[in-house]
């Protein structure tokens, strides 16, 4: 692939905004677009092409968000349509693109389209739902939610269940309904239309659904919900999504659980539905359990099965180490013990995710470093899994102590503190007491300090966006992985016919050897230490080298 014939997302980086944790410019303590507005140039300074923002559609926030009532209106908490199209107009005058999150496996139970589907079992709008009679006086089948609980909730009027991914305030859409397909399509052109840039699309891999009648193989593992995730006969409604998509030219990116990197060139190959995804392979493996150790073959084994499978042209990778779903990537793959230890095991990071193949994303707070929240109480989480989970630990007989240590250390509120800007009051996001607690290790870790720090991981994002963006075969070379077996060092190679770039980094605290033969015109371009010894990697230690 030449670099003429790229596309612009390949070449760019992406920033995640998560609106009501950026910044807050009215100091109601909630964040808002005219906060975003406001920091845009601060984000050019970064170097990134593209934002997406998470949910700003209106909402009784549930979930945050990703509980719609009204797909075309903008959340009054984060302003109103004019702010939005000022943001958007502003965003492209300087050059940033704007994509939006599309959330549309549910809805909010406060839709109008729900509320009329639960007026009346012959309402039009009921086939938008997914309705079931009740078998036995029970539930349809036996099917749990992914927010915990059973996914059906009986709607007592008419004795019938509808079908709930998430939360039960969080009704699925039926995409059987050729009426509802024809509504959910018209509005995703109605907001490109506008000018949005593209989408990043919410639990899409989630549309379809095996038939009822089957039962949960709760031993699957690995798929616990494969009868609503990835479902044979999924493409078709992803084909006419992709429709829309290509019509106004947009960008789009998936969030696809259950889609494996076997399948994934389908999914994002030449002719896919989507120009990437967002697999979890990777990221799920912070999910062990407390005090054991990150499993790093594993997380190693992962990355590179992606890679090798959309490699030479078959697919594109959207990269990323953190969004508001996940821990903050120091906490669960660094070392947070010293300051030190923060910002080298924060580049290490950086430069292993951002030279792979495909668009790297930044989460908002990443690029200064954030960590987990030390959460000591259940009134300090807002996230309605997490509540959730919390109060079922204590009915299962655990203390309070015992539920909140295992909530606080995989809450997803970790991620959705507020944006650390400043050392003031509330750091800098607001002068209002904001939604969520600000992370107590503001006064170090904020973006006035990064800035002024040449050495902060701030200026290291900056460099690799640099560049990644100067360099051809950091973006479309062949990746080749090196020293699989290695139990603590990644390392991989870019390559195309005219440069070669060697990534080597240690993923773990102790040092350990460099069992390469370097080149002897390998040149270090970037690393995370300022004093090394080549034949060894100090804890963290990642290294940029070119060779040619
Ligand atoms: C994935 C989103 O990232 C998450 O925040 C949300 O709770 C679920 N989808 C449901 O929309
Ligand atoms: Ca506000």
């Amino acid at each position: 692939m030449h670099k003429t014939t790229m596309n612009w997302w390949q070449e760019e980086v992406g920033y995640q905004i998560y609106p009501r944790s950026f910044k807050d410019s009215n100091h109601d303590g909630i964040g808002d677009l005219n906060g975003v507005r406001e920091k845009l140039p601060y984000l050019k300074q970064l170097g990134i092409g593209f934002i997406w923002l998470n949910p700003i559609n209106a909402s009784p926030n549930v979930d945050n968000g990703y509980d719609i009532s009204d797909y075309r209106k903008i959340l009054s908490e984060f302003g109103t349509m004019a702010d939005f199209e000022a943001l958007l107009a502003e965003a492209h005058a300087q050059n940033i693109k704007v994509i939006m999150d599309l959330v549309i496996n549910h809805s909010s139970d406060q839709h109008e389209w729900f509320k009329q589907a639960l007026s009346a079992p012959d309402n039009p709008y009921r086939e938008y739902f997914i309705f079931e009679d009740a078998v036995d006086g029970h539930a349809p089948n036996d099917w749990p939610s992914i927010f915990g609980g059973s996914a059906w909730e009986l709607d007592e009027k008419s004795g019938q269940y509808y079908f709930h991914t998430f939360a039960k305030e969080q009704p699925d859409l039926n995409w059987e309904s050729e009426k509802l397909r024809r509504d959910i399509l018209a509005m995703v052109a109605w907001w490109l239309e506008k000018g949005v840039d593209g989408f990043r699309i919410d639990a899409i891999s989630h549309i379809k659904k095996a038939p009822f009648t089957l039962m949960w193989d709760a031993a699957d593992h690995k798929r616990p919900y494969k009868n609503f995730q990835n479902v044979p006969g999924i493409e078709e409604h992803l084909q006419e999504l992709q429709a829309v998509f290509q019509k106004h030219d947009a960008l789009s990116v998936g969030e696809a659980s259950g889609v494996s990197a076997q399948q994934a060139p389908a999914w994002v190959g030449p002719s896919g539905y989507f120009n990437m995804i967002f697999s979890f392979d990777h990221i799920h493996l912070w999910k062990r359990e407390l005090g054991e150790k990150f499993n790093i073959p594993a997380f190693k084994h992962a990355l590179a099965t992606w890679q090798e499978a959309l490699d030479e042209g078959r697919g594109w990778n959207a990269l990323y180490l953190e969004n508001h779903d996940v821990l903050r990537s120091i906490s669960a793959f660094g070392d947070t013990r010293t300051e030190e230890a923060r910002v080298i095991s924060g580049k290490a990071l950086a430069l292993m995710y951002f030279l792979l193949q495909g668009t790297p994303f930044i989460y908002q707070g990443q690029e200064i470093g954030m960590t987990n929240f030390p959460f000591t109480a259940i009134d300090q989480i807002d996230a309605v899994d997490s509540r959730a989970h919390y109060f079922a630990l204590l009915a299962e007989g655990k203390t309070e102590a015992e539920a909140i240590r295992q909530v606080g250390s995989t809450t997803r509120d970790n991620a959705r503190t507020p944006m650390q800007w400043d050392d003031t009051t509330y750091a800098g996001f607001s002068t209002h007491k904001p939604w969520l607690a600000v992370n107590p290790n503001y006064p170090t870790v904020n973006v006035q300090r990064a800035m002024r720090e040449s050495n902060s991981l701030f200026h290291f994002f900056q460099q690799l966006i640099v560049l990644r963006k100067n360099n051809e075969a950091l973006l479309t070379g062949r990746f080749t992985e090196l020293l699989k077996a290695d139990p603590q060092v990644f390392a991989y190679t870019r390559t195309n016919a005219a440069q070669h770039f060697l990534i080597v980094v240690n993923l773990d605290r102790t040092p350990t050897t460099l069992a390469l033969e370097l080149a002897s015109d390998a040149q270090l371009i970037l690393s995370n230490y300022s004093t090394y010894e080549t034949a060894t990697l100090q804890a963290y230690e990642a290294r940029l080298y070119q060779i040619n």
